[in-house]
């Protein structure tokens, strides 16, 4: 056998790990193992292709980012390709890819990505690709799968800095609102919110109204605590308004979720005449070394990924539903992307411990 292996889109901790299981575990039943780099530019010509041996995973299980390399402009479907006024022209090369594999003599590909990723390997599936998914995302909002490594390790980051706020909004007498990751889902800010004791959690599956959020961060102050913290999600936003956006990175490209905590920072302070700071986390949350819990369950991925290409299982991905590792259709996690669910215990006991979600 003879596999290949690629990271695609924003990188997670945790990635290393999933090769060097992955690689070890394939190296151990004798199969040849490749590595495509930047996503699947190797496979279009566009990158390298390397051989993957135990020295190449030597020592990679506790750093963060991928050794691969990894892109988040990489769809073959829709390949970009530069424009002399710099913007981009979208070319579908998914039939190079097949042809390249084929060439390469390569008898299946483990795709490691988020959904937007984990759609492309899907397509390559449908189109005769024997192709593996390993889920992987820090906002945790790949369905089918509990949860996918990086989520622990940026809620962690996320919690360390609420902490580390915590301490200096008390003793300015400050209301401190920190935007974390999550353009669609609010789970880093949901959890790491409510560890870690924050005031106001806003997710954007709650939209918010601005004068409940300031309704919560008085009354702490008519209680004595003259301090507020507020934990929202990059997509979080008001109920009836949008998504707060920056520019977009390339042009022709989309504009890019961002900006909400100086925005709502500014609101609060106009409402509430409380002095109010902003900080965006931002890519601290993707990068540094995944947690002991981000490596495990990212070598128990990267194994069972080798024991799905075993099982040919094309087309599918690699999934924990607690206790165990399982393999699901590609088809069935990309249905339905997932949400935070407003009626989830986690939300209830927030709200009965008088977490405001301001709504
Ligand atoms: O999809 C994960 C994510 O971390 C989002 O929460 C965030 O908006 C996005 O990636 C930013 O990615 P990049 O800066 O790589 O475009």
């Amino acid at each position: 056998m003879r596999i290949a292996l690629s990271t695609g889109g924003g990188d997670a901790p945790g990635l290393n790990a999933v090769i060097r299981a992955a690689v070890l575990t394939a190296l151990g039943r004798g199969w040849e193992v490749l590595g495509v780099k930047r996503g699947f530019a190797g496979l279009l010509g566009e990158d390298d292709v390397v051989s993957m041996t135990s020295d190449s995973v030597r020592g990679i299980a506790h750093l963060g980012g991928t050794i691969l390399g990894t892109t988040n402009r990489g769809n073959p479907f829709k390949w970009p390709r530069p424009q002399r006024d710099g913007s981009f022209l979208e070319l579908d090369r998914s039939g190079e890819v097949l042809v390249n594999a084929r060439q390469m003599g390569l008898d299946a590909l483990i795709v490691i990505g988020g959904d937007g990723t984990l759609a492309i390997a899907d397509k390559l599936a449908d189109k005769g690709m024997r192709v593996v998914g390993v889920p992987k995302t820090i906002d945790n909002d790949v369905a089918g799968t509990v949860t996918t490594f990086g989520f622990d390790t940026a809620v962690n980051t996320a919690l360390e800095a609420i902490d580390r706020l915590h301490t200096t909004a008390a003793s300015h007498d400050r209301v401190m609102v920190l935007e974390v990751m999550g353009r669609h889902a609010g789970f880093i800010a949901l959890h790491s919110g409510l560890a870690g004791t924050a005031d106001v959690i806003l997710i954007p599956e709650i939209p918010f109204q601005l004068s409940k959020v300031c309704e919560k961060i008085l009354a702490r102050g008519k209680a004595g605590r003259h301090f507020s913290i507020v934990v929202v999600a990059e997509g979080a936003a008001p109920q009836g308004g949008t998504t707060a956006t920056m520019g977009p990175s390339m042009p022709g490209e989309d504009r890019r979720v961002g900006g909400i905590a100086s925005r709502l920072a500014h609101e609060i302070q106009k409402a509430t005449g409380k002095e109010t700071r902003s900080m965006v986390l931002g890519h601290l949350q993707r990068g540094g070394m995944p947690t002991g819990y981000d490596r495990l369950l990212a070598a128990r991925f990267g194994g069972a990924a080798v024991r799905a290409v075993e099982q040919q299982k094309w087309g599918h991905m690699v999934a924990l539903q607690s206790p165990h590792i399982v393999t699901i259709p590609l088809k069935d996690a990309l249905h339905e992307p997932k949400r935070v669910d407003p009626s989830h215990d986690l939300v209830q006991t927030a709200r009965q411990i008088g977490v405001s979600f301001g709504d």
